[in-house]
């Protein structure tokens, strides 16, 4: 680039302003949970129209004074796409416009059963985004994770310790699970042609409830630690397991498993799928395994999509041995396991379905 002769000037200001985008993308996250922390969202739902700023003040409870900056904080939130503005009337003082939801801020109420708002709120914790400031100080130590740089102590040590952050945790987890499960249990030919289901890894049982539901043929079980499935209310077709998945897991017609692999190293996944294996019966008699998880396409995918999917990978390289995959990386991982064939499904969303059979 040389600027002194006049060339790549623009170029020059071009980078200055994506490298100040980039210092300052936290503060949309920040404002997200902000919004979220003062029910914004949910104000705006109640008031059935669209809501003005002294309208939202009020409803908020917030000092006259911070009006202007509550403001820019919607500001900030309607540039990316939280919320919208409209006309509401058009008079001799001017246009006045109300704040209204738009699909991503519909994510956020907190009644919904769509609602994402508990996974925001436990993974937008200090707990989770103070380790962010040790990435390079790790990655020049000796410790596994930047979690374990920045606390002390790995992720499962904490979470062992911190009942409040565990169970805020599983139910961002669980809140997740609601919303995919719509999608999931749209599947028929999957859960049809079965008559047991364990959902591995399946923390409260979010989606295997929902599946239990659905299918009232299917006797579902939920397998998870001892301690996340302890006293959970059980019905005709839906019972909890407390076990280890690396040890065994309980012989069925076909298994789920929901974002779970994304957590594991290659090696581990490989014992985990190994174990639910065992636990089918071979393809002939119906026995699968289907997996909710991300499958990483850059060359496909919309960008958004991928960026999305490539920063659950970092999440992962935060807190443990996980990764996110490409389809070459799950198919590895298949044949070492000893599956002989699978199909992806691409479902709307970050995860697809993917069935592997013996
Ligand atoms: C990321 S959460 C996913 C939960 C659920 N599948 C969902 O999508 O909502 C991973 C789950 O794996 C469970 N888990 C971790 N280690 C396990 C083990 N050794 N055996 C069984 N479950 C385990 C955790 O307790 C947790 O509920």
């Amino acid at each position: 680039m040389d600027v002194e002769q006049g060339h790549g000037v623009s170029e020059l200001f071009k980078a200055q302003c994506h490298l100040y985008k980039h210092i300052y993308y936290f503060i949309e996250s920040m404002s997200l949970k902000c919004a979220l922390q003062l029910g914004i969202p949910d104000v705006i739902q109640k008031n059935n129209r669209p809501i003005t700023l002294q309208q939202l003040v009020s409803a908020l409870n917030i000092p006259e004074s911070k009006a202007d900056f509550l403001q820019r904080l919607m500001r900030i939130l309607e540039h990316t796409g939280f919320f919208d503005t409209v006309k509401i009337h058009d008079n001799q003082e001017g246009v006045e416009e109300g704040y209204v939801l738009t699909p991503s801020s519909k994510l956020l109420l907190k009644d919904s059963p769509t609602s994402l708002s508990p996974a925001v709120l436990a993974m937008l914790d200090p707990v989770l985004m103070n380790p962010w400031f040790s990435l390079g100080e790790w990655i020049q130590g000796k410790e596994r994770t930047p979690f374990e740089t920045y606390h002390g102590m790995s992720f499962g040590e904490y979470e062992k310790r911190n009942l409040k952050f565990i169970n805020n945790l599983n139910e961002g987890m669980a809140s997740d699970s609601k919303l995919v499960s719509l999608v999931v249990k749209e599947h028929k030919e999957i859960f049809e042609s079965v008559n047991s289901l364990v959902d591995v890894g399946g923390g409260t049982g979010t989606l295997a409830r929902s599946l239990a539901d659905a299918y009232p043929h299917l006797k579902c079980t939920v397998l998870d630690l001892p301690q996340v499935v302890a006293n959970l209310p059980e019905s005709e077709n839906l019972k909890f397991a407390g076990g280890d998945m690396f040890k065994s897991i309980p012989s069925t017609d076909a298994i789920i498993i929901k974002s779970v692999l994304l957590n594991w190293s290659d090696e581990d996944c490989i014992k985990i799928l190994k174990r639910c294996r065992e636990a089918i019966p071979c393809k002939d008699n119906g026995g699968k395994v289907v997996l909710v998880e991300m499958v990483i396409n850059d060359q496909k995918d919309e960008q958004e999509l991928t960026k999305t999917r490539l920063f659950f990978d970092m999440g992962m390289m935060l807190i443990g041995n996980g990764r996110g995959r490409n389809e070459i990386e799950w198919k590895k991982l298949f044949l070492e396991a000893g599956f002989s064939h699978y199909k992806i499904t691409a479902v709307s969303g970050l995860n697809s379905i993917i069935e592997l059979y013996p």
